[in-house]
């Protein structure tokens, strides 16, 4: 599949995304009642929601950025997790907050879920994704935030690539 730019439809408009970004950003506010996070961005494809979404976060928040991939240049998992850079301080007792593009298997965040708890006793151990592909699911992890769930179908923008590109866009979008 190849995709082009003048093919992409609007799946979720920036407007939407902002709204519900928001609303996010209020249930973890919510959630946390000021106290400290350690908010975690799993590069590269979370960049973008990352950003957004911290920014409308009451509480101290500090940010780490962690590099995994899984899709290789295409449009399916590769179905293995490489750990690109996964340093990260001691996060012995605090409040980790991971911020995903979209879980897809599920492989990513069962992944990132073990090595957390393997690595650290934190204090609590939140999963944030902007979107939810539930259909594809191929291990039994949930997120425990996410923004829109999506159909099996292969999106674009906000962050998420298509063999890189289209990293760029405000919206969401998909192949028509
Ligand atoms: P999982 O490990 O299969 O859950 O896949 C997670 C990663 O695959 C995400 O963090 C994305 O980077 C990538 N991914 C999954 N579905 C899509 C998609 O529809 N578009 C772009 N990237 C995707
Ligand atoms: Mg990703």
């Amino acid at each position: 599949m190849e995709i082009k730019l003048e093919d992409l439809k609007v799946l979720y408009s920036e407007e939407q995304l902002n709204t519900r970004i928001k609303e996010i950003a209020q249930e973890l506010d919510n959630f946390y009642k000021g106290e400290e996070v350690t908010a975690i961005c799993v590069l590269k494809g979370a960049v973008m929601f990352a950003t957004e979404l911290v920014k409308d976060l009451n509480m101290p928040v500090k940010m780490e950025f962690i590099r995994l991939s899984s899709y290789g240049s295409g449009t399916s998992t590769s179905g293995k997790v490489n750990a690109v850079d996964i340093k990260l301080p001691d996060l012995n007792g605090k409040n980790v907050l991971i911020i995903e593009d979209i879980v897809d298997t599920g492989l990513t965040a069962k992944f990132l879920t073990d090595f957390i708890h393997m690595n650290f006793n934190v204090k609590s151990f939140k999963f944030c994704s902007l979107l939810d592909k539930k259909i594809t699911r191929k291990v039994d992890i949930e997120p425990d935030y996410y923004g829109f769930e999506v159909d099996n179908r292969f999106v674009v923008g906000f962050g998420l690539d298509y063999d890189g590109y289209y990293r760029n866009l405000r919206y969401i979008g998909y192949k028509s």
